[in-house]
């Protein structure tokens, strides 16, 4: 430093001085000179400190009830999709927009008291400092505790207890906002619900496993019908009545080098062919089969030169169909969808990180990040000649997890 303030106070002597002449010595130390400084309010019981401080607990208390109220919508509010025509659809529209409306107000309230108490009660103060270089000394460590106490004194928040509670609650509160939703992310990733086209909800079960528990399962083709309208005695309305969005595949549905997403079909929810009823009402489970996160299966009909040179893996000899091969269509890297088969080189691109898996060679990984061979389906046709499966997979499905043995 480069000024001329005694700086040899020994340690006893800096206990013995006050609060503000340890603040005042600091100032100094720091080579700060204080230009101007004047208290907001002089004059003891001034009328406009009391409007003043009205003012920031008026903010406070719009944060502390914006944030109650994101908490209340957060927990309560039915937050559930609802399908157009549904009931209580008009309240689920609106949950969205007030979790982001109550939090919104909850911030800007808790910003504006801040501000507005800057403004109506720290000092205001023009000060000047002159820059130094290196570590600081005791002494200067000493003196900036003592400015921040001064701080706390000069800006009156000790003496002002219902200010000081509004703003402890309003924050507290707004961390609430801030941590609350991320509650929502937490979840079990073992609890087992009842199977069905999502699987069971762990990581190794998927709509495929539904296999293991007697339920005939067919390779659905998505064929992506929607909704569509209808003109009856009640009025205008869209309806699903008597729509498949999933539809059974045979083997001569696919040309040789050909490649086909497929998604597990229960037999019960069967609606296409010679089994089409227009009053039944399947949609809904077909795009639960859709929406399983490890469903999505690719249905490939090698060339005949190709499929003589397939190499099968061990214990999975007889899982293809003649030249039919269904491969999950999860990438055992992180997840993405294997989306991309090139027939001439027979590889099965990820575009996420580009590893290719070989279809000639169980789904085997020759490039790219991903370690693992793609799971293969077990798959055979039915007496009417509907491709299905024959077995559900035999390993966990996707990326890999702690639990997963392969
Ligand atoms: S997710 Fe497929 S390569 Fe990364």
């Amino acid at each position: 430093m480069s000024n001329n303030v005694n700086r040899n106070y020994t340690d006893k002597e800096l206990a013995a001085m006050s609060n503000e002449e340890l603040a005042r010595l600091g100032t100094e130390l720091d080579d700060v000179t204080v230009a101007y400084r004047k208290g907001r309010w002089p004059v003891e019981n001034d009328p406009a400190e009391k409007r003043a401080s009205n003012s920031v607990i008026i903010w406070l208390a719009l944060s502390i009830v914006m944030a109650i109220a994101f908490l209340a919508v957060y927990l309560f509010w039915p937050w559930e999709y609802r399908s157009l025509g549904e009931e209580g659809k008009l309240w689920h529209t609106f949950y969205t927009p007030a979790l982001g409306l109550t939090s919104g107000l909850s911030i800007i309230a808790l910003g504006m008291a801040v501000v507005t108490y800057v403004k109506k009660f720290i000092p205001e103060e023009i000060s000047v400092q002159r820059r130094h270089d290196g570590p600081s000394e005791e002494i200067d460590r000493r003196t900036t505790t003592a400015l921040l106490n001064d701080a706390w004194a000069t800006s009156t928040l000790g003496r002002r207890s219902t200010l000081k509670g509004m703003l402890g609650a309003a924050g507290v509160l707004f961390g609430l906002v801030v941590a609350a939703p991320l509650g929502g992310a937490i979840k079990n990733p073992w609890r087992a619900y009842e199977m069905d086209y999502y699987g069971d909800g762990t990581l190794w079960t998927s709509g495929w496993t539904l296999h293991e528990q007697g339920v005939k399962l067919y390779l659905g083709r998505d064929i992506g019908t929607t909704a569509e309208l209808h003109e009856g005695q009640a009025g205008t309305h869209y309806s699903t009545q008597g729509l498949s969005r999933l539809v059974r595949v045979r083997p001569e549905d696919l040309a040789a080098a050909g490649m086909e997403t497929v998604f597990p079909l229960a037999e019960e929810h069967v609606n296409d062919g010679d089994r089409y009823d227009e009053n039944a009402v399947v949609y809904e489970e077909h795009m639960h089969s859709i929406h399983g996160p490890r469903n999505a299966v690719m249905l490939i009909r090698l060339r005949p030169e190709d499929a003589e040179s397939v190499i099968e893996r061990e214990g999975q000899e007889d899982f293809h169909y003649g030249d039919y091969y269904a491969y999950s269509k999860i990438c055992t890297h992180v997840g993405c969808p294997t989306s991309l088969y090139e027939a001439q080189t027979h590889r099965i691109l990820c575009p996420c990180h580009q590893s290719q898996f070989d279809a000639l060679q169980y789904g085997k990984p020759i490039f790219g990040p991903a370690a693992r061979a793609l799971p293969q389906l077990p798959i055979t046709v039915d007496e009417e000649g509907y491709l299905i499966a024959r077995g559900n997979f035999i390993e966990p499905l996707g990326p890999a997890f702690w639990e997963r043995k392969s």
